[in-house]
């Protein structure tokens, strides 16, 4: 048989679906603030029984859902400065500790992000993302759709970087989720709420905050409505 091919040509390792239900999902969101209104609304409870190392600050929300065990991870408070450890790092550590430990079927990376109304992006919207690349590595890459660095910021030499993405959305996990979900051949999906406009007028962490408990509303209705959607069906109906 002719080894797998992606649709650039390159050769891909074939990765077993299961012809079951997805069972296991999951959630990695990096603010509390974003996902506070999942844990209610799934009822999840924090567990007290960590399944990652003694001593970090990750947090695992955890229950039943309709058929599904969901679980939202976040990274926790920095526990030098206390505040949320957004970013890549803390990303990809919870991302590879949670498949390791939960064998999830399903990653959903859901949080806010900055749009662009060059593409047609307006506050509040929620996208599924098609595609995701890292903009601030100096090294060319594929074109993504959404475009992830570690700032909230958008300097000269990053804006050259998500334009040449071809991103509608720019966020600071999607890429760093993705690249670990895609080492441990794990699905999946993005989904991120427009809580700023990058090329807008209004200075980001202004809009940004302004924003961010009204999006994280839409966010969470978009996130029930993919669990609803996702509930019962096996991967290979997605
Ligand atoms: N999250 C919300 N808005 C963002 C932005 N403009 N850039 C990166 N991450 C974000």
């Amino acid at each position: 048989m002719a080894p797998l091919q992606d649709d650039k040509g390159t050769e891909v390792t074939e990765v077993s679906i299961p012809k079951r239900p997805i069972s296991t999902v999951v959630f990695i969101i990096a603010m509390q603030t974003e996902a506070s209104p999942l844990v209610e609304k799934f009822q999840l409870a924090q567990e007290s029984n960590s399944v990652f190392p003694n001593g970090v600050p990750w947090v695992r929300y955890s229950g039943k859902y309709k058929d599904l065990n969901i679980n939202i991870v976040s990274p926790g408070k920095d526990v030098v400065l206390g505040v949320d450890s957004v970013g890549t790092v803390s990303a990809s550590l919870i991302t590879y500790a949670s498949i390791q430990a939960l064998q999830p079927d399903l990653v959903i990376n859901a949080g806010t992000a900055g749009g662009f109304k060059a593409k047609g992006a307006c506050i509040g919207d929620v996208y599924l993302a098609s595609d995701v690349a890292f903009h601030d590595r100096r090294i060319p890459i594929p074109i993504g759709k959404l475009s992830t660095g570690d700032s909230l910021d958008m300097c000269p030499h990053d804006e050259k970087a998500i334009v040449a993405n071809d991103a509608t959305v720019k966020d600071m996990e999607g890429a760093a989720v993705a690249y670990v979900a895609d080492l441990l051949k794990t699905p999946v999906i993005f989904l991120k709420a427009v809580t700023d406009i990058v090329d807008g007028d209004r200075p980001t962490p202004e809009e940004f905050l302004q924003n961010l408990a009204a999006v994280t509303a839409a966010l969470d209705q978009a996130a029930t409505r993919v669990v609803d959607y996702i509930n019962g069906k096996n991967l290979s109906e997605l």
